[in-house]
C-alpha cells in the first residue's frame, strides 16, 4: 500500500496515516514518542505516565504538562492529547485549562472524544488546533455535525473496540463505509484492527487511516504490566466477559464478579461507576494486579501473539518491510 499523499498524513503533518489511540493509564511518554518517531501519531491518554490517582484538577493538568515535556525530550515529531468531551457541558472549565496547557506546551493535535460542540471546537481552533474527533457511538448525524463544526479528521468506531464500547452494536465493517459515505473529510477506522489484514480491510472499506488501541498495549514500550501483556497474548475472545453494558474484560476474579452482576437482572449498581471506584484500568492493566482489576481489550485478541517494539509493530501493520 502506498501511503504517499494520504490526506490524513498531510492534515496531521505525519508520515503514515496511523494513530495510536489514547488509553487511560496505559500510555506514557515512551509509547507516544516511539509511535511518533516511527511515523504515526502517538497520543497521550488520561493519567499518562503516572501510577497514582489524583482528583485535583490543577495537579491533573500539571502532571500531563510534565508528561508532554518528557515526550519532547524523546521526539521532535508531532504527537497528540486526548480531550474528553463527555461532561455534558459544551465547554467545561477543566477542558479549557487542559487545552490551554497543551497549547502552552506546543501540542495542537487534539483527539477529542465524546460530544462535539461549537464552543469546544472553537476553543481548540483558537490555538491553531487540529481536531481528530471520535464520537463514542458514531451515527451519520453526529459525524456530519462534527464535520460542520470544524473537525479535521473523524474516527469511526466499531463495536469490536477495546475500552468503552459504542452503545450501538455496529461492527467496524458496517460503521466505516457508512461514515465514509456520510462526510467529505477523512475518516479513520477503529475497532479490532490488530494486524496487517485489519489495516488493509480498513482501507478497502474507504477509511483513510487507522486508529489503533489494544494492539499497542502489547509492545515493548507500552507501560502495561508484563503479566497483562502475556495474558493478552495467551487469551482469546473465549476468555472475555462483559463487565458492564459498555465494557469488556479478559476474565479475572474481579471481571467475573462484575460480569455476574451485569447478567443479573436484579442488579441496580452502575457497573461503570463500580469499575471507576476500583481504580479504573490502573490495578489490572498498569499494576498487573489482575485479581483486583479488569483488562479491557478488543474482541480480536486471539490474533495478538507477540510483544514487538512499536517500530516493529508499525512496520508489520503497514507492511513497510
Ligand atoms: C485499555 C483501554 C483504555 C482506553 N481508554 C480510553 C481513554 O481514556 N480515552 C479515549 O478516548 N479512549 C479510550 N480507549 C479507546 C481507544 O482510544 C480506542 O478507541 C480503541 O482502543 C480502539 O479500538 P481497538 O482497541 O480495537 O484498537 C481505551 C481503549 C482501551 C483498550
Amino acid at each position: 500500500m502506498n501511503y504517499e499523499g494520504s490526506r490524513v498524513a498531510k492534515v496531521l503533518g505525519i508520515k503514515y496515516p496511523l494513530i495510536q489511540a489514547p488509553m487511560s493509564w496505559v500510555t506514557d511518554a515512551h509509547l507516544v514518542a516511539a509511535v511518533s518517531e516511527a511515523g504515526g501519531l502517538g497520543v497521550l491518554g488520561p493519567n499518562a505516565g503516572y501510577n497514582t490517582l489524583t482528583t485535583d484538577m490543577n495537579e491533573t493538568i500539571e502532571r500531563m504538562r510534565s508528561e508532554i515535556r518528557k515526550v519532547r525530550t524523546l521526539t521532535d515529531k508531532p504527537f497528540g492529547l486526548n480531550v474528553l468531551l463527555m461532561s455534558g457541558e459544551a465547554l467545561d472549565e477543566f477542558t479549557k485549562s487542559w487545552v490551554t496547557m497543551a497549547a502552552e506546551e506546543g501540542v495542537t493535535h487534539f483527539v477529542s472524544v465524546g460530544n462535539a460542540s461549537e464552543q469546544a471546537f472553537g476553543f481548540m481552533k483558537e490555538f491553531g488546533g487540529t481536531i481528530i474527533h471520535r464520537p463514542l457511538t458514531p451515527t451519520v448525524d453526529n459525524m456530519r455535525e462534527a464535520e460542520a463544526l470544524g473537525a479535521d479528521v473523524l474516527v469511526a468506531t466499531g463495536y469490536d473496540e477495546g475500552g468503552l464500547i459504542p452503545a450501538s452494536a455496529l461492527g467496524t465493517f458496517t460503521v466505516v463505509p457508512t461514515m465514509v459515505d456520510a462526510v467529505d473529510i477523512p475518516v479513520m477506522a477503529t475497532g479490532g484492527i490488530n494486524d496487517r489484514r485489519g489495516v488493509k480491510a480498513a482501507f478497502a472499506l474507504g477509511a483513510e487511516g487507522v486508529y489503533i488501541g489494544t494492539r499497542f498495549i502489547v509492545t515493548q514500550e507500552s507501560p502495561a504490566a508484563d503479566n497483562v501483556k502475556n495474558a493478552i497474548i495467551t487469551s482469546g475472545y473465549a476468555n472475555m466477559a462483559f463487565v458492564s453494558p459498555l465494557q469488556r474484560s479478559i476474565r479475572t476474579r474481579t471481571a467475573d464478579r462484575l460480569a455476574a452482576l451485569n447478567l443479573d437482572k436484579q442488579n441496580t449498581l452502575d457497573l461503570d461507576r463500580e469499575i471507576s471506584k476500583l481504580g479504573g484500568l490502573r490495578p489490572g492493566m498498569l499494576e498487573g494486579n489482575m485479581d483486583e482489576g479488569i483488562v479491557s481489550v478488543n474482541t480480536g485478541i486471539d490474533i495478538i501473539k507477540s510483544n514487538p517494539t512499536v517500530k516493529e509493530l508499525i512496520d508489520q501493520l503497514l507492511e513497510l518491510n
